[in-house]
């Protein structure tokens, strides 16, 4: 009997937060505009492969020790990923996941997922080939297969800021894999904290693939993607300037605009809950207030990511904790920050 050849990875990786958005995919991935966003610190997915040679490929995978429907989408996406890797038809796939954030938080978990996945992977690939890839080329390519199992994943496994699509006049962007951002911005950018605001954790009424779909036909898309454009060029030099208004009217112009797409797509849907409305207004208000530098950005979901800098810390919590809490699925919000990046584990 041939013995079977076994090969392992575990990797961690964690969650990114949008602040440019990307909103509308062509094929293979592709986004139809360039965005940015920071890597988290605390909402990780730590993801474990044991790959063993085999005739015919079969996947099992564990989500926090018990079968998931997770299952599904990553058998979906390993015969995908084989059609241009060939060599992943060799084997069969053990995976074992899980986050550090709840299950039911109602947070996008696909990115952090996706990319300690690809880290996985690409490790896996080293591994077989006997390859030694260098740090830039490992994280690049696991980017890309990050890329194809969820778009937004290939920005995770950059730490802290991170550009995916090509921008002209930004060397090296692509909308092949996204790419750390090196630029010299105004320090305090380094200490980003972002309060997750826990609004409700119901299932979504449309997946964020059907939502891209929609921006093919949407009235307004070339105008959105002209504005995320614009956006983008703008926001990476208020960050060099360290222009910290124009910095939240940003964002929050971006996560504004990419609901205001949810609402008036063909058919319309909307994500946010009363609750997060109130959370936004209540935000402004405290801004207004208090003079602090302090605004939200909003994802693909209710949830209300409230932005800060670590200096204000104490204050925001109080503030958070006074006012924003009772507006909260059972008073429940996550509390990361900026990020360095993916970790790789032994065993
Ligand atoms: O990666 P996807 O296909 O789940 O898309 C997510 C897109 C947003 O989270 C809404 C925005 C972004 O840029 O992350």
């Amino acid at each position: 009997m041939v013995k079977k050849k076994v090969y392992r990875a575990s990797w961690e990786c964690p969650s990114n937060i949008a602040l440019v958005k990307y909103w509308g995919k062509k094929p293979a991935q592709l986004p139809l505009n360039p965005s940015l966003s920071f890597s988290l610190q605390k909402a990780r997915t730590t993801t474990r492969v044991r790959m063993e040679s085999s005739a015919k490929r079969k996947v099992e995978f564990l989500f926090e020790g018990k079968p998931s429907i997770f299952a599904e989408r990553i058998e979906q996406y390993l015969a995908s990923m084989s059609l241009e890797h060939e060599w992943l038809n060799n084997f069969s796939f053990y995976i074992e996941s899980s986050n550090t954030f709840p299950h039911s938080a109602g947070i996008a978990s696909s990115a952090s997922a996706f990319g300690a996945l690809a880290l996985c992977l690409v490790d896996l690939k080293q591994q077989v080939t006997h390859r030694n890839f260098t740090d830039q080329q490992f994280f690049q390519k696991a980017s890309r297969w990050a890329r194809m199992g969820s778009g937004s994943a290939c920005r995770s496994v950059f730490p802290s800021f991170t550009l995916w699509g090509r921008m002209a006049g930004f060397p090296g962007s692509t909308d092949c894999n996204a790419i750390p951002v090196t630029s010299a911005f105004h320090p305090a950018y380094q200490s980003l904290r972002d309060a997750v605001l826990l609004v409700d954790s119901s299932e979504k009424q449309i997946s964020s693939s059907a939502g891209h779909e929609l921006m093919n036909s949407h009235d307004f898309k070339d105008v959105r993607l002209t504005q995320a454009c614009n956006h983008l060029k703008e926001l990476l030099q208020v960050m060099k300037s360290g222009d910290h208004l124009r910095f939240f009217d940003l964002i929050e112009k971006e996560a504004l605009s990419l609901h205001a797409m949810m609402m008036t797509s063909d058919p319309s849907f909307i994500l946010l809950h009363p609750n997060s409305l109130t959370i936004i207004k209540k935000i402004r208000d405290f801004r207004q207030q208090s003079g602090l530098a302090v605004g939200f950005t909003i994802d693909a979901g209710p949830n209300i990511h409230l932005i800060y800098f670590e200096q204000d810390n104490l204050q925001v919590r109080a503030f958070i904790e006074a006012e924003l809490v009772n507006f909260t699925e059972n008073g429940n919000w996550l509390d990361d920050c900026i990020g360095n990046g993916p970790v790789k584990l032994n065993g």
